[in-house]
């Protein structure tokens, strides 16, 4: 029989693809394997942190068409498709005290803020006021940090209470313990505001009051004479609570929110909250996550953050107010004035009231 001679070349190239087929098999299984670890690890995950990191409102966004933040996605891994959102390596999501405080002004608008804010993937928050630093700060930074949900590295932990702005000793205890916090504050007219808070404790009182607002905003009704000692009227001199804070913290740690333009142009004033340095976020709640509702007569979410449906504030947000004649309006408009232009004066601000 005679001998097939085959030529080195031929032999070479043979060996060569045998070898490649094998590689090419090896690294199939490989892939197979890290698939099948990288799902059941996901799984698992996503079960232990769902109520950590919420990963249908992430991949909501992104379906909506979002950049993906750099701030979320340096924290989190994609597997199968995007289908699960895991932590990141470190991945160990802990409670810890805030990185933002709202803390007012009371009847502002807080409430808004807090819950538009919270719908960004980087931000974690308190749902009710914590009052830690005025009413229980006695029971100490771990019961603090306990009120608070827990977050990953990267995403900002906010707490709002409106009491903050206002309650003596206040700015003290934040900056001994938070001396880094960013400080956001809303404002709004102050005749409104006191208006609001005259409706809020009105309904606290079943709809009735002894007194009215203006038998309670002025000392004499005749002369014109303010009660600015009541809270409602008090709590509008921001230039007086603002200075308490300035004393302990410098005007850059203080973002300042008009509050009129959290309702008429939320998306806006949002993004110049996680804007700039003030957040570090980046800015991806856009006009598409609000509609207008005629009947609440305010902007509302398209999706809450948590249940993902339609979500419009409460009933205590956006109430009638009293009426004021024309005289009186312009009485206590006349006595913020100077109140209001001290007020621009500090923050660098202008508002229109
Ligand atoms: P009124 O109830 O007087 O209208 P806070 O949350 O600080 O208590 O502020 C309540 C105020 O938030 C409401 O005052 C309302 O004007 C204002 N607000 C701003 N945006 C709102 C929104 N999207 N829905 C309801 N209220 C909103």
């Amino acid at each position: 029989m005679p001998h097939m001679c085959i030529p080195t070349p031929v032999k070479d190239i043979f060996s060569f693809t045998i070898s490649m087929s094998l590689l090419c098999c090896i690294y199939k299984l490989l892939l197979s394997l890290i698939n099948m670890f990288g799902l059941s690890m996901a799984q698992t995950c996503r079960k232990s942190y769902s109520n950590l990191f919420d990963a249908h409102r992430l991949l909501y966004l992104k379906k909506s068409g979002f950049a993906f933040p750099h701030d979320v996605s340096r924290h989190v891994m994609t597997f199968h498709k995007k289908r699960f959102v895991i932590p990141g390596h470190n991945g160990s999501a802990m409670r810890r005290l805030p990185d933002v405080l709202i803390i007012g002004a009371k009847k502002c608008g807080t409430r808004a803020l807090l819950e538009f804010l919270r719908v960004h993937p980087s931000v974690r928050a308190a749902g009710p006021e914590v009052h830690f630093f005025d009413r229980f700060y006695h029971r100490g930074l771990s019961w603090y940090r306990s009120q608070l949900p827990p977050r990953l590295e990267g995403q900002v932990t906010v707490e709002k209470t409106p009491a903050y702005l206002v309650a003596p000793g206040v700015p003290q205890r934040v900056a001994k313990h938070l001396p880094d916090v960013r400080l956001l504050l809303v404002v709004r007219d102050p005749v409104s505001r006191a208006l609001s808070d005259y409706a809020q404790s009105l309904s606290k009182h079943g709809g009735t009051h002894k007194k009215s607002f203006e038998d309670l905003a002025f000392v004499n009704v005749t002369t014109g004479l303010v009660n600015s000692d009541w809270g409602p009227i008090s709590g509008g001199l921001y230039v007086r609570h603002l200075q308490r804070w300035l004393d302990y913290f410098p005007r850059t740690s203080f973002h300042i929110i008009d509050g009129e333009q959290l309702v008429h142009d939320p998306a806006t004033e949002l993004a110049q909250i996680y804007f700039q340095e003030f957040l570090g976020l980046r800015r991806i709640i856009s006009d598409r996550h609000f509609y207008f509702n005629a009947t609440k007569g305010f902007p509302c979410l398209v999706k809450r953050e948590r249940t993902g449906r339609p979500h419009c504030l409460g009933s205590s947000k956006g109430r009638p107010h009293h009426e004021l004649n024309e005289a009186t309006l312009q009485t206590l408009k006349d006595f913020y004035r100077p109140f209001n232009f001290k007020f621009y004066r500090m923050v660098g601000q202008k508002f229109h009231w």
